[in-house]
């Protein structure tokens, strides 16, 4: 289980290979005759996990484009759930009033019916990578209410309408709860628009396109003490309201440090004792030093070498901790198995992770199983491990 620590000069050719992506700088150089190698020789974590929960990916632009083969092959190795990390977000599906583009969500429907995964949609209503249009009234005015609740409605009976049956599940409102004290809801141009109901509105409109669809509120640090609470109150009122809503999405966008497995724990049970299924949505585990704890896409930190340590490898000590910090978490899940209905890592192997770029842009972070020469990592035996140990 030795780590490989990889060369500098690697690392500098990958600079070369940065490629613009969903508005983020994303860089990736697998290797892909080195993937094909350590493919054959592991067992697929899908494998590892089956009969206890679905085990996913999010899919990059370009493995949908067809411009990172290595990747969709680990992809379609691995995972036995695929989530579209930008293709479906409403910037991506309907970029202007009226014209819907669903290539490559269709794309990424089609490999799954090939791998036989389940899809699961990301995002119908959130406040980042949604254009301005939604929230611009006639003649610059902001929107009436009206006409936002009837974008809101049509947005959403469109796009779950194309994928009846064919996307299971979809998060259908993203990081609605504001990490600020004291304040419930995040202020964001829907809240501003509709009021409180568009969360309860959302819901409805996905249900009414496709009942057979497994509905999902999605966000980050739901599970830590601060915004437990507020997470708590807003299902038990959407269920009081008799809103079809199936599950929370505990995102899972961690670090290192600051991540309490007690306080994981006890969330995910009272998530669960509320008759929701939970599900692990965006799973990452970054390595880097980083001041800001949470996973708003608008949060930026400027780079200096010293919050970027690694960039001529990972010691095999930080990749040892790593590893252990997935036992953990992986050790957690399989307890509650019969409330978790999948487990979702945010990305394929290192180089294609988004925390390369967030909050920092150009780090060099070692958050997946997978490293960049799509080779498995301590974390990978890890969570292979927790597996088997909890047959
Ligand atoms: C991220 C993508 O990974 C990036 O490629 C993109 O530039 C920004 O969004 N929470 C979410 C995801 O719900 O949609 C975000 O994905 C990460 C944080």
């Amino acid at each position: 289980m030795k780590e490989k620590t990889e060369s500098s000069a690697k690392y500098r050719a990958a600079g070369l290979g940065a490629a613009l992506l969903g508005g983020a700088v994303a860089i990736s150089f697998i290797q892909p005759s080195a993937s094909a190698k350590a493919q054959r020789r592991i067992p697929p974590l899908k494998t590892a996990f089956t009969g206890k929960f679905l085990i996913g990916a999010a899919v990059s632009r370009r493995i949908l484009r067809g411009e990172d083969q290595a990747s969709e092959a680990m992809v379609r190795t691995h995972f036995n759930t695929f989530t579209a990390e930008n293709s479906m977000k409403p910037s991506n599906v309907q970029p202007s009033e009226g014209r819907f583009t669903f290539d490559e969500g269709d794309r990424l429907v089609r490999m799954a019916q090939q791998s036989g995964a389940v899809v699961v949609g990301h995002t119908l209503v959130w406040h980042q990578q949604t254009p301005d249009w939604f929230f611009q009234g006639p003649n610059g005015q902001p929107v009436s209410r009206e006409l936002a609740l009837a974008r809101l409605r049509k947005h959403i009976s469109t796009v779950v309408g194309h994928y009846r049956g064919r996307v299971k599940q979809w998060d259908v409102v993203n990081e609605a709860i504001a990490d600020e004290q004291g304040q419930y809801l995040r202020q964001t141009p829907w809240l501003k628009a509709i009021g409180e109901e568009y969360i309860a509105e959302a819901f409805r409109a996905a249900h009414k396109a496709d009942p057979g669809a497994i509905l999902i509120y999605n966000d980050y640090n739901i599970e830590r003490a601060y915004k437990r609470p507020k997470t708590l109150r807003l299902l038990k009122s959407l269920l009081a309201q008799k809103v079809p809503i199936h599950a929370v999405g505990i995102q899972g966008h961690w670090r290192l440090d600051g991540l309490n497995p007690a306080e994981l724990e006890d969330s995910i049970r009272q998530f669960a004792a509320l008759g929701l299924k939970v599900m692990i949505t965006e799973l990452d585990i970054g390595v880097l030093p980083t001041r800001y704890q949470g996973a708003d896409i608008s949060a930026r930190e400027a780079l200096t070498p010293e919050i970027n340590p690694y960039t001529a490898g990972l010691p095999e000590a930080v990749a040892r901790q790593h590893a252990e910090r997935y036992r953990e978490v992986f050790e957690i899940f399989l307890r509650h198995r019969q409330h978790i209905g999948r487990v979702t890592f945010w990305g394929v192997h290192d180089g294609g992770s988004w925390l390369n770029n967030f909050p920092v842009r150009g780090r060099t972070d070692y958050p997946l199983l997978f490293d960049r020469q799509g080779q498995p990592k301590p974390a990978y035996f890890a969570a292979l491990k927790a597996a088997r140990d909890n047959r």
